[in-house]
């Protein structure tokens, strides 16, 4: 996915982009660039790298003055990060105007769009689909920008956000979406259009969003019919001021829709670093409190119950349930993992999860009584969107555990439990992995007690989840321990993660975290599995983290760290405290208080965070931005 900052009003644009594009520069940053219209025309600077590099430049580079201007940090899908290849696009129309835009998604029709467009005449520039867009809307443009987006997207197939300009329209700001996503920020007398709220809620925190298929026409500026004297008499056709702003919204085949504007539940200081170094440490250090937002309002201990308003008039399907699909990718899907365990064991009703990116080419089997859980910490991946999209095509129940309040999959499913967890914006994902656990415990619990789980049960566990925040807070103590243990092994390029039961999606949770941020090559599995192919991996000194906590299945972990340590492994154990066995056996061992084997991931996962951060931290690599990653995949 990319940033994508756009802006229409009366302020300078060129600083308002690039504040923008470093608030959303966790969201792909191999490229970055700018296109304003200066009293002079169209000004386009783009560069390779961080958007200080553009900074930079612009620095250096005479006349970006005006106040209108896109923006864009690219993650690149088609055409290697490059200058020609970084957005915003831009092409001359036929009376030689330029049209600028910049796009997040994919056009998968370009191929035979660049050949139709280069048989009209129209040269290339790029290796990108992106720029089939931007030669599109020149080659339709006859004096009216939104008409020629409008023509543009009824020819593309595949997932956009956009934002166009063009010199002939100074003070206007088109922008549209098709499955990626888009927030239009009202602001005094100017918009603020960007891919997520970061880069709007500076500005303000009134914003409309789009559907699917539909385009906004954004318009501020100096208003030449304003009458003073008129108005001072009482006539207002001169349009009520010096400094005229306007948005219509309408679909691309010009139908018109009416947006609500929403207020933004969103504060700078939660995207703010405050005294960490990273936002990948500050989001691990503040899970106690992320786990208090996310249970406040939903575990009532005095009437022994769990309060999801989002699923409440979906209670007599979810308890008539005969099989749970969750489906979700990388940290979320290791989430989902766990939620197979959590609604088996406790709802004991059959779950599966599934690779969205599988599950929505395999035809798969949705029979009567299936609810699908798509759990996403962004809610616009890709991927996940699409199967949430198949499941509900073949009548299945849709819910969604989601972080980012507005974001695509939450408005498409039925129901849902966001996860309160804040924003998350270390690209890696950590609080919010802890958070959709939660919310997956805390629907298990909500089916479980209206099937077999008993009320004793349900409290014991209340009260549990009412500590946890606590005994996270008691694991996030060890951090210096951690780092010790981790700068040991740092000097072997492959590890494995093992752990038994709820602890194997932790182990390959474990072992994703070291791999995004160290670059380590590190591989997850259920413990008993190395003994069928892997065990051959291990030689002297080969690091082996195992997941070993009191529970069902303690003694056999036992055994596989024994068969580890036989071949020369290096054990680091994580344990329940007051275990002294397994001292014994591992080379460092880290601690969680004892808790229902249900809610041990929350804890067991702590410290395979922490071990990731510090091996990237001691590696010297970028924490919040590793290298070739996006915070969401937002591309297919
Ligand atoms: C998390 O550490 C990864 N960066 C990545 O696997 C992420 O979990 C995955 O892309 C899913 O993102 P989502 O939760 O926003 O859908
Ligand atoms: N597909 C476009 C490109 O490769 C946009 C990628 C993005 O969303 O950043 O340039």
């Amino acid at each position: 996915m990319c940033g994508i900052v756009a802006y229409v009003g009366n302020k300078q644009v060129v600083p308002l982009l690039l504040e923008g594009l470093k608030r959303l520069e966790y969201r792909g940053y191999d490229s970055a660039g700018v296109a304003v219209i200066t009293s002079s025309g169209m000004k386009v600077q783009r560069a390779v790298g961080r958007v200080s590099v553009l900074e930079s430049q612009i620095e250096k580079a005479p006349g970006f003055e005006g106040c209108t201007g896109i923006a864009h940090t690219r993650w690149a899908t088609h055409g290697s990060p490059s200058v020609p290849n970084a957005h915003p696009h831009s092409h001359k129309t036929s009376d030689g105007y330029l049209v600028s835009l910049v796009h997040n998604g994919i056009i998968e029709n370009y191929v035979s769009l660049r050949k139709w467009l280069e048989a009209k005449g129209h040269k290339f520039t790029s290796e990108t689909d992106t720029e089939v867009i931007a030669v599109l809307i020149a080659e339709f443009y006859k004096g009216d920008l939104e008409a020629a987006v409008k023509a543009a997207l009824r020819e593309v197939t595949g997932a956009y956000a956009i934002a166009v300009i063009c010199e002939r329209e100074p003070h206007t700001l088109i922008c549209a979406r098709k499955g990626s996503p888009l927030i239009i920020g009202i602001a005094d007398k100017s918009y603020v259009v960007a891919s997520d709220a970061s880069a709007i809620v500076s500005h303000t925190t009134q914003v409309i969003t789009l559907d699917d298929y539909q385009v906004a026409k954004l318009c501020a500026g100096p208003n030449d019919k304003y009458n003073p004297v008129a108005e001072a008499s009482g006539d207002t056709s001169g349009g009520g001021g010096p400094w005229k702003v306007d948005f219509k919204t309408t679909t691309i085949d010009d139908v018109p829709v009416t947006r609500d504007v929403q207020e933004l539940e969103f504060d700078l200081a939660q995207i703010e670093l405050g005294q960490f170094e990273h936002f990948m440490h500050k989001e691990i250090m503040e899970q106690p409190e992320s786990i208090r937002t996310c249970l406040r309002g939903r575990i009532d201990l005095r009437d022994n119950r769990v309060v999801l308003g989002g699923l409440a008039s979906f209670t007599r399907e979810l308890v008539r349930a005969r099989h749970f699909i969750l489906t979700a990718q990388g940290t979320a899907f290791h989430a989902g993992l766990i939620g197979e365990y959590l609604l088996e064991d406790i709802a004991k009703v059959p779950a599966r999860c599934h690779y969205a990116s599988e599950f929505r080419y395999r035809n798969p089997i949705i029979e009567e009584g299936s609810i699908t859980v798509a759990i996403s910490q962004s809610g616009e991946t890709a991927d996940t969107l699409a199967a949430l999209r198949e499941a509900k095509d073949r009548g299945s129940l849709a819910l969604g555990v989601v972080n980012v309040v507005g974001s695509s999959i939450a408005r498409e499913t039925d129901a849902g439990v966001y996860l309160h967890v804040g924003p998350e914006i270390g690209v890696a994902s950590t609080k919010a992995f802890l958070g959709q656990v939660l919310v997956l415990t805390l629907i298990s619990l909500y089916v479980g007690r209206r099937r077999y789980l008993s009320a004793e049960q349900l409290h014991n566990y209340l009260e549990e989840l009412e500590r946890l925040p606590d005994m996270v807070s008691k694991v996030l103590e060890q951090s210096d321990a951690i780092r010790t243990a981790t700068e040991k092994c740092l000097d072997r390029n492959n590890w494995l993660f093992l752990g038994r039961g709820y602890h194997y999606p932790v182990a390959v949770e474990g072992a994703l975290k070291l791999k995004e941020l160290s670059y380590i090559h590190a591989e997850g599995m259920p413990a008993a599995e190395m003994k069928h192919g892997p065990i051959a991996l291990i030689d002297k000194g080969m690091p082996v983290v195992f997941v070993a906590t009191q529970g069902s299945q303690y003694d056999k972990v036992i055994s596989n760290i024994e068969e580890v340590r036989a071949r020369g492994g290096r054990v680091i154990a994580v344990a329940t405290e007051g275990d002294t066995q397994i001292t014994r056996y591992s080379e460092s061992v880290f601690y969680v208080p004892h808790v229902s084997e249900a809610l041990q991931p929350m804890l067991t996962v702590v410290p395979l965070q922490l071990v990731a951060y510090h091996a990237a931290v001691l590696r010297g690599h970028d924490v919040d931005k590793p290298r070739n990653l996006a915070k969401s995949v937002t591309v297919e």
